[in-house]
C-alpha cells in the first residue's frame, strides 16, 4: 500500500475510537443483513465478538506498513477461520458490510480516497485469509491460536 493509503486508513480507524462497539454493531447488522446464513455461525450475543473484531483492525491498522508480518497474520486468521465455519462465498459479504459499516460511521469523512484505501486493505486481507485457509501446514514456527 502507498504511505497515503496507509494514511486514510490511520486516520478514518482514529476517527472511530470513540466509539468502536458502535461500528462493530454496524457491521455485524449489515453483514447478517447481507448473508444471513451466516448468523448461527456466531454466538448470540455479539458484543464480545465486536470488540475481538476492532481490536483486530485495530492491530492490523498498526501493522500496515509491516506487510510481511500482515501476510502471515491474516493465513494464521484464515487457518482459524475454517474451524469457525467461514467459507470462501463469505468473504465479499465481509467485505461490503465492512465498507458499509465504515462509510456510515466515518460520514463525511468517508470520502473516495478512504473507501478506495480500506477496499485495499480488505482485498489484501481475505485474499491472505482464503490462502491461509487452503494451506492448513504453513512451513516453519507452529501457527498462534486466539485473537493475537
Ligand atoms: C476478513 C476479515 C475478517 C476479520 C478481520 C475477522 C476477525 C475475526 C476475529 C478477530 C475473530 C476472533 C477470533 C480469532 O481471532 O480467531 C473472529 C471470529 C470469527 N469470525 Fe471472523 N473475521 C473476518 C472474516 C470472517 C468471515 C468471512 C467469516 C464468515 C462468516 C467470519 C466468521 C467468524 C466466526 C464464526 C468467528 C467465531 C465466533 C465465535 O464463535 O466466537 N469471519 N473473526
Amino acid at each position: 500500500m502507498s504511505p497515503e493509503a496507509i494514511e486514510h486508513v490511520r486516520s478514518s480507524f482514529a476517527r472511530l475510537q470513540d466509539d468502536l462497539g458502535g461500528t462493530a454493531a454496524l457491521f455485524y447488522r449489515h453483514l447478517f443483513e447481507l448473508a444471513p446464513q451466516a448468523r448461527p455461525l456466531f454466538p448470540v450475543d455479539m458484543q464480545v465478538q465486536g470488540d475481538k473484531l476492532m481490536s483486530m483492525l485495530a492491530t492490523i491498522v498498526a501493522a500496515l506498513d509491516r506487510p510481511d508480518d500482515l501476510e502471515a497474520l491474516f493465513a494464521d486468521m484464515g487457518r482459524r477461520h475454517v474451524g469457525y465455519g467461514a467459507r470462501e462465498e463469505h468473504y465479499d459479504a465481509v467485505g461490503a458490510a465492512l465498507l458499509r459499516s465504515l462509510d456510515e460511521a466515518l460520514g463525511p469523512d468517508w470520502s473516495p480516497e478512504v473507501e478506495e484505501a480500506w477496499s485495499q486493505v480488505y482485498g489484501e486481507m481475505a485474499e491472505a485469509m482464503i490462502g491461509g485457509a487452503a494451506n492448513p501446514d504453513p512451513p516453519g514456527p507452529a501457527a498462534t491460536s486466539g485473537a493475537a
